[in-house]
């Protein structure tokens, strides 16, 4: 029998039986292997790939081809989990009718089972009309990546009494209009922990401490991959920068000093095939 992926329905059980919700980011087919391999349930091809793969100092030019073709690689890497593709900056602040369009090519080009958005109650009447057509939305508040010129940097989000009330009152709007879970990024852990308790549905923190139903954290930032950064919420899972440097220096040792390739790594002609295909060109294969 075929395996099924995880239904936001699952994802909605695991928040019911009290069964915390790992999700990580991906943005290609190899990393997304892996994800697959360790049976985390939940990935978001999101937009901080203008971060760690093409190299902006932003998400804002991340372009919804680039979200549609990470996500179509992500999909074809994974059998199990969820994929949710993010939708990037001004692809459904316009106008809910283009919010609907950008978010079709990401569910039916990009091959994702939901989309995910920034904002509270300003996109509210957005994530209902995609919820109406029969999308999964996932919302995300707190600290908005997207909004980063407004904010003037990315800071932790709801430190006072009248900002905390904010995120609160954007987290029931984007439960009100049918979001399936949200997430809340760089929050303090009390506020994160007064919006799992009163949402009935999913929260997926990222600095926003361990109450929150599940936890969502960028691949490249647990795993080490920028040698000079790392957010303090990320944890340290591995270090794999140096491995890949150390790996990458002796390759090219090996290759300068002609000790790479050996005779493991090489092929060579069959004579008597040569013959016989010089005579009968069609021999020539492997
Ligand atoms: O784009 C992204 O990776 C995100 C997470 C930080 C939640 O939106």
């Amino acid at each position: 029998m075929a395996v099924r992926r995880i239904t936001t329905h699952k994802i909605q059980q695991m928040k019911l039986r009290g069964e915390p919700i790992p999700m990580v980011t991906a943005y290609d087919y190899t990393a997304a292997r892996i994800i697959d391999a360790s049976g985390i349930p939940m990935i978001l091809v999101g937009d901080s790939m203008g971060h760690v793969v093409l190299g902006y100092d932003s998400t804002i030019p991340v372009t919804v081809d680039d979200i549609v073709s990470a996500s179509a690689a992500v999909v074809r890497g994974t059998t199990r989990p969820l994929i949710v593709a993010d939708m990037p900056f001004l692809s459904y602040q316009i106008d809910a009718e283009t919010a609907l369009r950008n978010a079709a090519r990401l569910i039916q080009e990009g091959g994702a089972q939901a989309v995910k958005l920034e904002g509270g109650q300003a996109v509210a009447p957005i994530v209902r009309r995609l919820a109406d057509a029969g999308l999964a939305v996932m919302g995300h508040i707190g600290l908005t990546p997207q909004h980063v010129n407004r904010l003037g940097g990315y800071r932790v989000q709801g430190k006072t009494e009248s900002t905390a009330n904010q995120v609160v009152e954007d987290a029931l709007a984007l439960q009100d209009a049918g979001a399936f879970a949200i997430v809340l990024e760089l929050i303090p852990v009390e506020l994160a922990k007064k919006i799992t308790e009163t949402l009935s549905i999913p929260t997926i923190g990222i600095g926003a401490g361990v109450y929150c139903d599940g936890q969502i954290q960028v691949f490249h930032d647990m795993l080490g991959l920028d040698p000079d950064f790392r957010p303090r919420h990320s944890g340290n899972y591995a270090n794999l920068a140096p491995i890949i440097k150390k790996a990458l220096i002796r390759y090219s040792d090996d290759v300068k000093d002609g000790t790479f390739p050996t005779e493991a790594q090489s092929f060579y002609v069959d004579e008597s095939r040569i013959r016989e295909s010089a005579t009968n060109p069609a021999e020539l294969g492997d």
